[in-house]
């Protein structure tokens, strides 16, 4: 039996979990606003599972391929759970404080297709959870509702690792640093599902799509579309993991998906070649023209789960809805074993001001002329391959 929040309320209403936090002082203008984009999000997240809980049936879990069909049915119930006892708990600290909580709808109907996608859009779902906590934190100035919120992140985290299994297709811990989004990123990427009024407060960034149609993988060209995107001139786009210091800031025409990316990538479209910062106070809002949108990359599913995805899939792999792209042919990322070292362009001589990754991919080119003492190329050795990738992922280190 799992307790929920509103469970233990009922029952020990001492339960600091079950009571609303209020402060000495009443809630910023700031942190309410945090905290009802908080509440949105995770009503957003609540309702996902709710929809894909309430369409899907065993028969339908069973032949997407999982061990056994209680595996997504017992992790959708346990994480839906959990956001309502966020949304619970969200709300009333909300009231607690002076402000009025917001509810909003949603409709998921574009990405319940079938459970393929549902699970790959689990995954994008989760990893709005964690950009959006993290972006917000430094928006709340009271350090107790700060801990609240810390508290309710590390439980996204823990929902995002199990989603990274469910979806069969990709690492389950991809990345040693999640990645903060503004609120105005993460509405942005929000926008598509809420329906109704919902009037956060927060005006959302341009939405981008990515348009391309397979798996995104190491050496794929990105193409995307979005409000004021027409054509790649002056356009640039930038791609950015966990723990870089910076984008990878690339020409529009020529968006790479460089080799040794794994797990989520965001990606902006902006109007010059200075690459956005990855900490959310100094990132570079001007020149952002359209984005963030994201997508995933699974260079080869970790082994635990083959545990969980028996390959038995008679499901159709799923693909891109407009924001996360993620590949879920999970028959060819599965054989394949691909990684992106084997998709590395040969090594030419850089044209003057190139911005983009080097040929042997282990270092972004940055608008510099030329790329000293190139490294010699990775073998095709999946060991190699994979701490080649280590040290591509590292921002801009040399190799
Ligand atoms: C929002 O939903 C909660 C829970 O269902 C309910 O208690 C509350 O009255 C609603 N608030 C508004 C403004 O509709
Ligand atoms: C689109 O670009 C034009 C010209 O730069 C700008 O004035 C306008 O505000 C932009 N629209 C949006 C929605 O960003
Ligand atoms: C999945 O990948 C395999 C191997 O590359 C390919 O044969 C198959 O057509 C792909 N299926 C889909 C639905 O893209």
């Amino acid at each position: 039996m799992r307790y929920s929040t509103s469970i233990l309320a009922l029952a020990t209403p001492l339960l600091v979990s079950a009571r609303p936090l209020r402060t000495t002082r009443a809630a910023s203008a700031n942190t309410a606003l945090v905290f009802n984009f908080a509440n949105v999000l995770n009503q957003l997240e609540n309702e996902f599972y709710t929809q894909a809980l309430a369409k899907f049936t065993s028969a339908d879990f069973d032949s997407a391929g999982f061990s056994t069909d209680i595996i997504p049915s017992q992790i959708f119930n346990a994480i839906q759970q959990d956001e309502a006892a966020h949304i619970s708990t969200i709300q009333s600290t909300l009231s607690a404080n002076g402000a009025t909580p917001l509810n909003c709808s949603f409709d998921f109907s574009s990405v319940l297709t079938d459970v393929p996608t549902t699970t790959a859009t689990s995954r994008l779902v989760e990893f709005l959870g964690v950009t959006a906590f993290q972006g917000g934190a430094t928006l709340i100035d009271d350090p107790v509702l700060l801990d609240a919120a810390a508290s309710i992140l590390t439980v996204e985290a823990r929902h995002s690792t199990l989603l990274n299994i469910l979806s069969g297709t990709g690492s389950v811990i991809p990345q040693a640093f999640d990645l903060a989004l503004t609120p105005q990123e993460v509405v942005s990427i929000a926008g598509p599902f809420i329906t109704g009024p919902c009037d956060i407060g927060i005006t959302p960034t341009n939405s981008l799509s990515i348009t391309n149609s397979g798996p995104i993988t190491s050496g794929t060209t990105l193409t995307v579309s979005g409000t004021n995107i027409t054509g790649t001139d002056n356009l640039f786009c930038n791609l950015m993991t966990g723990g870089m210091t910076f984008a990878m800031n690339m020409p529009l025409s020529q968006c790479v998906v460089p080799p040794g990316m794994n797990g989520p990538v965001a990606v902006w479209i902006t109007s010059d070649d200075d690459p956005l910062v990855n900490n959310v106070i100094d990132r570079a809002t001007t020149q952002q023209v359209a984005g963030p949108a994201i997508f995933f990359v699974d260079p080869t599913p970790d082994a635990i789960v083959s545990l969980v995805r028996d390959g038995s899939s008679s499901g159709s792999s799923s693909s891109s809805d407009s924001s996360s792209g993620s590949s879920s042919n999970s028959s060819s990322s599965s054989s394949s074993g691909s990684n992106g070292a084997a998709a590395a362009p040969a090594s030419t001589p850089l044209p003057p001001d190139y911005v983009g990754p080097s040929p042997d991919g282990h270092v972004m080119v940055n608008g510099v002329s030329s790329v000293p003492g190139t490294p010699a190329v990775a073998s095709s050795t999946p060991a190699s391959a994979a701490s080649a990738s280590a040290s591509a992922s590292a921002t801009s280190s040399s190799s």
